[in-house]
């Protein structure tokens, strides 16, 4: 199936109605980093909050971390990072652009009419140079080599030097795992597709930690797992699939590696949102290395001592929220009405706003009615007031940001103590008396 490319439309929904802002924008933004606003911020708290609980709170063979940003820089000399986690670019002398070299067919030459860079004949391009992609800053008041640290590129290094501190003090055995979300930053040489590749992100990373001889069947225990918590947020399963990495994709840490792919239509079609890699024991053996400090388990059952493998599931929070608001968005017509509207048909449980309420009227105590209702509601559920413009001008709002129920209180309500709840996808209008607003609100939102 050919899903449209709806990234456009959806980049300008997010500013118009509060969900994403490109960031420092008054100051013409910052190159690929956004800011998330009321409503983005909510989707995203949905997802993480979705994440962990089926990650770490429903789970007692995983354990969950927040691990600081900075790190000691012989952390990222130990993963691999100082030396391998390069890009090539090449200079191109007529532009003045900087591009990967190993990506020239995707690239624009700067200068018009575009061509692609080394394609003009007066133009030479340097030779390719390794440049590394994670931000550099330093610690401590003076700016030399000694006091360099980074910007964590991932927030599993956080995890695994952390790993006898968790299996000690928890007491864990293996099999066991340790979660985590938290930002990452890469100096990203192309980013772009709104938030699909940032230069500052939000990770979610779970490293389970397993005897060696079992690491293809955790493997694929966590294949299967990561996929179902993809379906479960609503996404189209036609526009899920797998990608197994070739050995000229795999990591350098990377024994075997699949991503759960997500078709974002268009031209961009299916992109990775999620990486499940098996590590083997490269990062504890590494980081035993330089710290020089043991990372190992002791198996008493089985009188053996080993250095655990790893199988790593990897989502970027930020992906999934475009999965979700790409997956979601759809413009319809509406049966008896001359204008069409847009929906986004977020999974009611992640949406922003559950339900917002309305007075049909400003008249006749209306208002108070409907304030009095979402003050009710309030503790419970994220809800909205709406009382300006038409009813169908406020239920076209709604929407378009995807909030799942609208309450109208009407020249009815304060009679017969009731309101219709109105229903996003199916447009159905149910009579619902006040005291039972809250029950029909949680039912519909836990289906
Ligand atoms: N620890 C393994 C690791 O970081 P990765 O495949 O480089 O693996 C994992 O990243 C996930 O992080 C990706 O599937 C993606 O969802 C997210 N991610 C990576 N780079 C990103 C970027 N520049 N912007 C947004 N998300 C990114």
């Amino acid at each position: 199936m050919n899903y449209p490319d709806v990234m456009e439309k959806l980049v300008s929904l997010c500013k118009r109605r509060g969900y994403i802002f490109q960031s420092s924008e008054i100051y013409g933004g910052t190159g690929s980093v956004w800011d998330y606003g009321p409503l983005g911020v909510e989707l995203k708290k949905n997802i993480k909050d979705r994440w962990w609980h089926a990650m770490v709170r429903s789970r007692d063979d995983v354990e969950g971390l927040d691990a600081a940003i900075l790190m000691n820089p012989r952390v990222w000399e130990a993963s691999g990072h100082v030396a391998g986690f390069v890009d090539p670019l090449v200079d191109c002398r007529a532009c003045k652009g900087r591009f990967r070299a190993d990506k020239l067919e995707d690239a624009r030459c700067l200068r018009k009419p575009s061509k692609h860079p080394g394609e003009f004949a007066d133009c030479q391009l340097t030779e390719p140079r390794q440049f590394n992609l994670m931000f550099k800053t330093f610690m401590g008041a003076v700016e030399e080599t000694a006091a360099t640290v980074y910007l964590r590129p991932e927030t599993a290094q956080g995890i695994f030097v952390n790993f006898l501190n968790v299996q000690q003090s928890m007491r864990k055995k293996v099999p066991f795992g340790i979660a985590q979300i938290g930002k990452a930053f890469r100096n990203e040489i192309t980013p772009g597709n709104f938030i699909f590749r940032t230069r500052e992100f939000e990770q979610m990373e779970m490293q389970f930690f397993v005897d060696p001889d079992k690491s293809s069947e955790w493997f694929d225990y966590w294949k299967g797992e990561r996929m179902a918590w993809h379906r479960s947020l609503g996404l189209t399963e036609a526009r899920l699939e797998f990608h197994q990495h070739t050995p000229a994709e795999l990591a350098h840490y990377a024994k075997a590696a699949f991503d759960v792919q997500f078709d974002f239509g268009g031209t961009l079609g299916f992109q990775e949102i999620e990486g499940v890699h098996n590590r083997g024991d490269f990062d504890l053996k590494q980081h035993t290395e330089f710290s020089g400090k043991k990372l190992e388990y002791f198996d008493q059952a089985a009188n053996r001592r080993y250095i655990p493998w790893v199988v790593e599931t990897s989502v970027g929070a930020d992906r999934v929220t475009l999965a979700v608001l790409v997956n979601a968005y759809r413009e319809e017509s509406v049966p008896g009405e001359d204008e069409g509207r847009v929906v986004l048909g977020i999974d009611p449980a992640l949406a922003p706003i559950k339900a917002a309420v309305f007075p049909l009227t400003k008249k006749d105590g209306q208002p108070d009615m409907a304030h009095a209702i979402a003050d009710g509601l309030r503790p419970q559920f994220p809800v909205d007031y709406d009382e300006s413009g038409s009813i169908g001008k406020r239920y076209r709002r709604q929407d378009e940001v995807g909030t799942p129920f609208c309450i109208t209180v009407d020249s009815e309500s304060a009679a017969d103590n009731s309101v219709t709840v109105r229903d996003r996808d199916t447009l159905a209008q149910d009579r619902v008396s006040t005291g039972e607003i809250a029950r029909y609100l949680g039912d519909r939102l836990a289906r």
